[in-house]
């Protein structure tokens, strides 16, 4: 791991390290970000890990602009007009996806949305346009710490996981983005933070709601984002195969099995794993399976957040 200076030799190293699915630290005008290759399934895995999250939340993905934005996201009224009014800036837009949208499915957890962001950080802007990729990046903290203002946090919570943090001094705002869903007619607030509500409400000329559908009360975090729902019931931790299931293994032992077989890591890997498990679902489902037996994912590392997401998936509703 190192800190660098905002150079642009570092800025060069630093999108290179990205590009090469490495983990990045740098700052936003809002916190520092833990960055990933967006369209790279392992790197996005690898933010989770260091993170250490029990659980996969969908994440946000950072573009240099408003242009790079529509090419992942679809512009509604509502989300040009905010883009034009505040982005470079601590606004980030929840949009349906583009069809041709490359950003990996465990970054937006599966979901056919995605949370687009320009920031205004100068270092940010800088590497953001060197990696000529979207990055995704969540606050550079593990999970349940302050989010970081400064390159010593980050080096304090995640040093060994990241290959380089450029430091570029205090973070500004010190509070995350505001996060507003801009999918629909009107538009909603899904999380407070750096860019007041008021401001919003100012530039759309009329109040803008929070989520809940209550007018002053933000939604619990754990309601901020759906995730993707299978349609196929899941038999977890399932050790031998029933009539009509598909499988979605784990590991170099499978059961044996005649029809649809997806394996998340045959190798074992739980990163890996990890990359594959949002698409795998969509997979089964796009391929009409009704029952799919999974095999039993140990709970260590990445495995506690598998293992959370598909208990989840496997409740019926
Ligand atoms: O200031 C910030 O926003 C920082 C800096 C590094 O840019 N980033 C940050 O990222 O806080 P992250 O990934 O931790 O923020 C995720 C937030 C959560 O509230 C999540 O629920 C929401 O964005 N979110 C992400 N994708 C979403 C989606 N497709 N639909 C709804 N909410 C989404
Ligand atoms: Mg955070």
């Amino acid at each position: 791991m190192a800190i660098l200076e905002a150079t642009d030799e570092a800025v060069a190293a630093a999108a290179a390290a990205l590009r090469g699915g490495a983990l990045v630290a740098f700052p936003t005008e809002t916190v520092y970000g833990l960055g990933a290759d967006a369209t790279n399934a392992r790197a996005v895995a690898a933010i989770f890990a260091a993170k250490g999250r029990p659980h996969f939340n969908p994440l946000i993905v950072h573009v240099p602009d408003i242009e790079a934005a529509a090419r992942l996201g679809r512009l509604t009224d509502a989300a040009s007009q905010l883009g034009a009014r505040f982005w470079p800036g601590p606004l980030t837009l929840v949009m349906a996806k583009q069809p041709d949208c490359r950003v990996a499915d465990l970054a937006t957890a599966g979901l056919d949305t995605v949370a687009l962001r320009v920031p205004a950080h100068p270092l940010a802007q800088a590497l953001l346009r060197a990696a000529d990729t979207p990055v995704t990046a969540p606050s550079a903290n593990r999970s349940g710490h302050v989010s970081p203002t400064t390159a010593a946090h980050v080096e304090a919570d995640l040093g060994a996981a990241v290959a380089i943090i450029l430091d570029g001094g205090t973070a500004p705002i010190g509070l995350e983005s505001t996060v507003v869903d801009v999918t629909r007619d009107e538009p909603v607030v899904l999380r407070l933070g750096g860019l007041a509500r008021e401001c919003i409400a100012h530039a759309l000329g009329r109040p803008i709601a929070f989520a809940s559908g209550e007018p002053d009360r933000p939604s619990s975090p754990g309601m901020l984002a759906r995730h993707y729902a299978p349609k196929a019931r899941l038999r977890l931790v399932a050790r031998e195969m029933r009539e009509g299931e598909a499988l979605l293994a784990f590991g170099p032992a499978v059961p044996r099995h005649g029809g649809l077989a997806i394996n998340l890591s045959p190798s074992g890997d739980l990163v890996e794993a990890a990359a594959n498990l949002f698409s795998a679902l969509r997979e089964l489902d796009a391929a009409g399976a009704v029952a799919v037996a999974v095999m039993a994912i140990p709970c260590t590392g990445l495995g506690e957040a598998i293992n959370d997401r598909l208990q989840r998936a496997a409740k019926v509703e």
